[in-house]
């Protein structure tokens, strides 16, 4: 028979024992565990920079016919330029969420300037009138249906726009 005072102890000790080691598992989890996203994360900085990336080297390789038939009048096929510009369309609208504060790394990482953060009034303006010629050119484009002279123009206002932002905001 456990006298009732040490059955008393022995009830005290482990829940001792509980809470002390609740409380190592609690701090070894605040020490390894990685830093919130919102943060501003390695990983989280990486992953945003990855995003932004991706969604410019397909608008690149969705613009590149566009971009050749601009300069040397090239064959003119309905359905691809079609389904192009509807795809830069669709990408270009990406770009609002790909600029995180986060993600101004820097090189070697990202070819973003810093100024697109500290000048965020104009580079989106910037972005805007892109998004906004691509939407002209789609309109454009549907209602010509062969390279006219309208058509060159709307393409060449989004070629400039290309330019115009990677001069001011994207390291050479
Ligand atoms: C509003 C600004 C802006 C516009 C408009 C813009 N770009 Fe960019 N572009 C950037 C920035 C900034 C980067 C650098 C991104 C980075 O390295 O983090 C970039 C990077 C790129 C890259 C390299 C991607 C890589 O993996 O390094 C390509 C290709 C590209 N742009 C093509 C285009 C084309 C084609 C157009 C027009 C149809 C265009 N961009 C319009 C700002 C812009």
């Amino acid at each position: 028979m456990i006298p009732q005072f040490l059955k008393a102890r022995r009830a005290a000790l482990i829940g001792l024992t509980f809470a002390l080691g609740a409380g190592c598992a609690l701090t070894a989890y605040a020490q390894n565990a990685p830093a919130p996203a919102a943060a501003g994360g390695a990983n989280a900085a990486r992953a945003a920079v990855g995003v932004r990336k991706a969604i410019f080297t397909l608008i690149g390789s969705n613009f590149r016919p566009l971009g050749a038939l601009l300069k040397d009048g090239g064959p003119y096929d309905a359905a691809d330029v079609n389904k192009r510009i509807t795809r830069v369309l669709f990408l270009s609208g990406l770009l609002n969420e790909a600029f995180p504060d986060i993600s101004n790394v820097g090189e070697p990482d990202s070819k973003a300037k810093p100024e697109i953060w500290t000048n965020r009034a104009d580079f989106e303006k910037k972005l805007k009138e892109f998004q906004d010629n691509l939407v002209v050119l789609s309109d454009v484009n549907a209602r010509e249906k062969g390279y006219t002279e309208s058509v060159k123009v709307a393409l060449g206002a989004v070629a400039q726009n290309c330019k115009s932002c990677h001069d001011d905001y994207k390291l050479k």
